[in-house]
């Protein structure tokens, strides 16, 4: 196995040149163009619910703050995701089934759990986690009680999105359903549920002055209404999002394998692929390379601001393709690139104008200044 850095790819995205033989569920670009249009389609309901569950969310920390003195929020907060993204892309009102209002996201955790354990570093001494946790995959029986409840919530709920996938996608209803079950679950929760905390750990932590830099800008812009027009015109907002999504990216691998003989370069060097070798893409490598990024380890949370900036879009690559690419059928790039950047954008000025000031860590809210 080669690994390099992305960016040593010198045409990106590789489109005609690898192949990523990890999704199995459907042909893939039928997929991306039914996750694309769902996107699309629930672009409105997608704004109203990230700000509705939002409120809910801040409510629950709130009162939990003046119960026990401090919140874990990632409770209320994998809530809210759960609740927003079912609601915007299954069309589905997670209320209207107890047990899924309830533990609808510890199901999806569950599944979750199963999949990436034997891909994702534990911390155990090794090689006892290379063999004990990482040598096999694990049985679905674990979970196909949950995913069974999931399944059935979506084929009772989801009745408009079924109909679209079958009459526009030629998909049938339960590869619908499995299809829409991976984007929610694997892709949009399980991408959020890894985003959110790092940037709410980075903010809330932060002492060197940042949220006052933010509060003041989510009130000067964007007018009265959040939606992701205001917040596009918030630039310390958006860099602060880019900088955390270059530091963390959420996932930090990716796996292709050749479909042909080419040549990968990086910045002072050359080298051969032959077809059918496995390439592995690290992006936190990547978007630390010395050469691209000044004092690449530290958080600046200015540094995509201005022209200057905004040319290291091109090399911001979490979403598996560079922040000024655009997601298709010919790419792999994250379907959701820009509402990803966009919700966690809107995500950082409802707290700030809800709040003067957050603290905390990466599990916890200790304290919130209400603003005045
Ligand atoms: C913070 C949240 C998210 C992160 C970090 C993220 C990241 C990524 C990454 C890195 C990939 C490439 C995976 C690979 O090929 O190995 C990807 C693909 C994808 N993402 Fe996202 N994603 C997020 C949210 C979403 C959401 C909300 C949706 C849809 C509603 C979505 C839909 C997809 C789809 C359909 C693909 C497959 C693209 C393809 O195979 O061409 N993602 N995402």
């Amino acid at each position: 196995m080669t690994i390099l850095p992305l960016h040593n790819l010198k045409s990106y995205p590789p489109e005609q040149t690898v192949t990523n033989d990890l999704h199995h569920l459907s042909p893939r670009n039928q997929l991306k163009n039914f996750a694309m249009d769902i996107l699309k389609r629930s672009s409105k309901t997608w704004v109203s619910e990230v700000l509705g569950n939002l409120d809910t969310m801040w409510d629950t920390i709130e009162s939990n703050i003046s119960k026990s003195g401090s919140a874990s929020y990632i409770v209320p907060l994998q809530k809210f995701i759960f609740k927003f993204l079912t609601k915007s892309l299954v069309g589905a009102d997670p209320s209207s089934s107890p047990d899924i209002a309830e533990s609808g996201y510890i199901m999806l955790d569950r599944w979750l759990a199963l999949q990436l354990l034997p891909t994702v570093k534990i911390g155990i001494l090794q090689p006892l986690e290379e063999i004990f946790l990482h040598s096999w995959a694990y049985p679905f029986l674990l979970v196909s009680g949950d995913y069974r409840k999931l399944y059935e919530f979506v084929r009772k709920e989801g009745k408009e999105v079924l109909r679209r996938g079958e009459t526009e996608f030629g998909l049938s209803s339960e590869e619908t359903i499995h299809n829409l079950l991976f984007v929610l679950g694997f892709n949009a929760f399980g991408g959020f549920s890894v985003f959110l905390p790092s940037l709410v750990s980075t903010i809330a932590s932060d002492t060197t002055g940042l949220q006052e830099k933010i509060r003041q800008e989510v009130r000067e812009k964007g007018g009265s209404t959040l939606n992701f027009d205001s917040v596009k015109e918030m630039e310390l907002v958006l860099s602060v999002v880019y900088e955390v999504l270059r530091l963390n990216p959420p996932v930090p691998l990716q796996y292709a394998r050749a479909r042909k003989d080419f040549q990968l370069r990086s910045h002072d060097s050359v080298y051969d692929i032959k077809k059918g070798e496995l390439l592995c893409g690290y992006q936190t490598l990547v978007m630390r390379d010395p050469k691209v990024f000044e004092e690449p380890e530290s958080f600046r949370p200015d540094r995509f601001m201005n022209s200057n900036g905004s040319e290291l879009l091109s090399y911001l690559y979490w979403s598996n393709g560079p922040q000024t690419g655009s997601p298709s059928v010919s790419n792999k790039q994250c379907a959701a690139k820009d509402y990803v950047v966009l919700t966690a954008a809107m995500f950082i000025a409802y707290a700030f104008r809800r709040y003067d000031s957050i603290t905390g860590d990466s599990s916890s809210i200790t304290a919130v200044e209400k603003a005045n």
